[in-house]
């Protein structure tokens, strides 16, 4: 289905008179943020509210995924990312972290005719090569299955840290520094981060009331405006969503200037002060 269809569609199937549909005809479609950016936390609060054991906030969290990334390829935003995992999760019971990566391959598993049917190419970025290889095998077949699509990007962060995919990145420019000239500038940094080739996030939005970035995505984030809602990630549905974006229209982006321009593009020409590092003989072994 094209993507103007995709939303005209949606638009059709909201029930008249309902919030979501006032919510979806209040955005204007012609400025949907490129990248959208969630860190999705109050699972754990969520069951606690409930008497309930936390991986059971962890389960209603999975349904919250599915409308999240349903609505964002039908509101035609270009990339989604969302923090499943830090490399600070390991932390958690070692049961608990089980529970993840079952619930990351059902989910894999179910979603795959979902992510087909509205061209969603989906990915995973973080420390991928330290998962078991039980999360690796279908986070790479789903990978696979999925690159032919056009819509929607979807990455899952798993494994993921902000300084991690830093340091990665300033290894990656080290190691090619050693093979030959190197200009280093913000664009030789984005283009060697997980995200690379993507836009950055335009919106980061972050449930259950927590004013903190967490480690994610710190690079990318640097112009990105913030969404904090009070919801817990379980309960943040399709409305929330339209509200966060709705929100996020209202805002008066300048990223330093006097008026809405996005930076420069990155690049030698735009950043003269990018050091050039002179190719360094390889190290004796
Ligand atoms: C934070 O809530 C949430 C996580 C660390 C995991 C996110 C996982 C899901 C939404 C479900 C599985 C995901 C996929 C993609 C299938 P928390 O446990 O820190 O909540 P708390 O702060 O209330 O304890």
């Amino acid at each position: 289905m094209g993507r103007y269809y995709q939303m005209k569609a949606l638009l059709e199937e909201l029930a008249p008179g309902s919030g979501d549909l006032a919510l979806a005809q209040a955005i204007d479609p012609a400025r949907i943020p490129a990248h959208i950016a969630i860190i999705m936390d109050g699972n754990g609060r969520w069951a606690r509210r409930r008497r309930m054991p936390r991986v059971a906030g962890h389960n209603a969290g999975v349904d919250a995924v599915r409308s999240t990334v349903e609505t964002c390829a039908r509101m035609n935003v270009g990339a989604l990312t969302l923090y499943a995992f830090s490399v600070e999760n390991w932390k958690r019971p070692r049961s608990e972290v089980e529970t993840l990566w079952h619930l990351l391959r059902l989910y894999l598993d179910r979603e795959l005719p979902l992510l087909m049917r509205h061209d969603i190419r989906f990915g995973a970025i973080g420390r991928l090569h330290e998962l078991p290889v039980s999360v690796r095998a279908p986070l790479d077949s789903v990978a696979r299955q999925t690159e032919g699509n056009r819509g929607l990007r979807l990455n899952l962060a798993i494994n993921y840290g902000g300084r991690a995919e830093l340091v990665d990145a300033v290894k990656a420019l080290v190691e090619q520094a050693r093979r030959g000239p190197l200009v280093i500038d913000e664009a030789a940094i984005s283009a060697r981060l997980y995200t690379a080739g993507l836009p950055d996030p335009d919106l980061l939005i972050r449930t259950s009331g927590e004013m903190r970035v967490s480690n994610f995505l710190l690079w990318q984030i640097a112009y990105a405006e913030l969404y904090v809602t009070e919801t817990l990630w379980p309960d943040f549905n399709r409305a929330e969503l339209l509200r966060a974006i709705l929100d996020y229209q209202k805002r008066d982006r300048r990223f330093g200037g006097i008026g809405e321009a996005r930076p420069a593009a990155a690049g030698p020409a735009s950043h003269p002060q990018g050091a050039l590092i002179e190719a360094a003989p390889a190290p004796a072994r």
